[in-house]
């Protein structure tokens, strides 16, 4: 457990303690924006590509490797957590693997995909940067990198508009989930320049709307 309160490694020591209450949260469809919204969304942002292999990074217990299998798609995943990984394995429909972004950015892991997803798993400073600067790295020729992450501008809460640390919260979620996670916030510009430095173009930009706030639950960024 790192004493820093914000820093990638925090993040880490959180989601170990929370896998088993994420696990259930995922698999109980207790989280109304990803069954309303954003699910479907990145698994259409996915299938508009046509990859017939996908690395799912920071992969969680494993849902979007299994569902993109349902279309015939060949899809490995990867997280820090293992007890993730374990749950991900148990269930089945991919191949996943115990690997951290700082491992894939070392160059550890040998895969070459079509493409690359990460669905709300970016969510540092340093691990995030360094992932992403390596990831072209992980495709083949012609691949691309979808990120759906939170939406800048409807996450940006009372705080200004400009990159820095966040403190988490676990507000909505049952009471298993414990120390939260602090993250990463970036504009839009920053992701958007994050993407450009490490060699990917953006060719579209997808903002699905909650149908019940009428806000933005999420934004979706397709690069190659
Ligand atoms: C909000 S969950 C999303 C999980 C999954 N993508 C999903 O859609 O359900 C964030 C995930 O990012 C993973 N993660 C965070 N930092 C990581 C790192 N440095 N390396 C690998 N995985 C990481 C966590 O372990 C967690 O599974």
């Amino acid at each position: 457990m790192t004493s820093e309160p914000f820093s990638d490694a925090r993040i880490v020591d959180s989601w170990r303690k929370n896998a088993s209450p994420w696990t259930a949260a995922v698999r109980e469809n207790q989280i109304a924006s990803r069954t309303l919204v954003t699910n479907k969304a990145v698994v259409d942002a996915v299938l508009s590509r046509s990859p017939r292999t996908v690395l799912d990074i920071g992969c969680g217990e494993g849902w979007l490797a299994r569902s993109l299998s349902n279309h015939g798609i060949h899809a490995i995943g990867v997280d820090v957590v293992p007890a993730l990984v374990e749950q991900a394995k148990k269930a089945g429909g991919g191949e996943f693997m115990v690997a951290s972004y700082e491992d894939l950015a070392a160059g550890n892991v040998d895969v070459s995909v079509d493409l690359v997803v990460a669905n709300f798993s970016l969510i540092g400073k340093e691990s995030v940067e360094s992932v992403i600067r390596r990831a072209s790295s992980l495709l083949n020729p012609g691949g691309s990198l979808i990120i759906q992450t939170l939406h800048p501008v409807a996450s940006c809460g009372d705080e200004s508009y400009t990159d820095g640390w966040r403190t988490g919260s676990w507000a909505g979620f049952s009471e298993e989930f414990s120390d939260p996670a602090p993250w990463y916030f970036r504009t839009m510009e920053s992701w958007e320049h994050l993407l450009a430095d490490s060699g990917f173009r953006i060719l579209e930009t997808r903002e699905p709307v909650h149908p019940e706030t009428g806000k933005p639950a999420s934004v979706i960024f397709i690069a190659e």
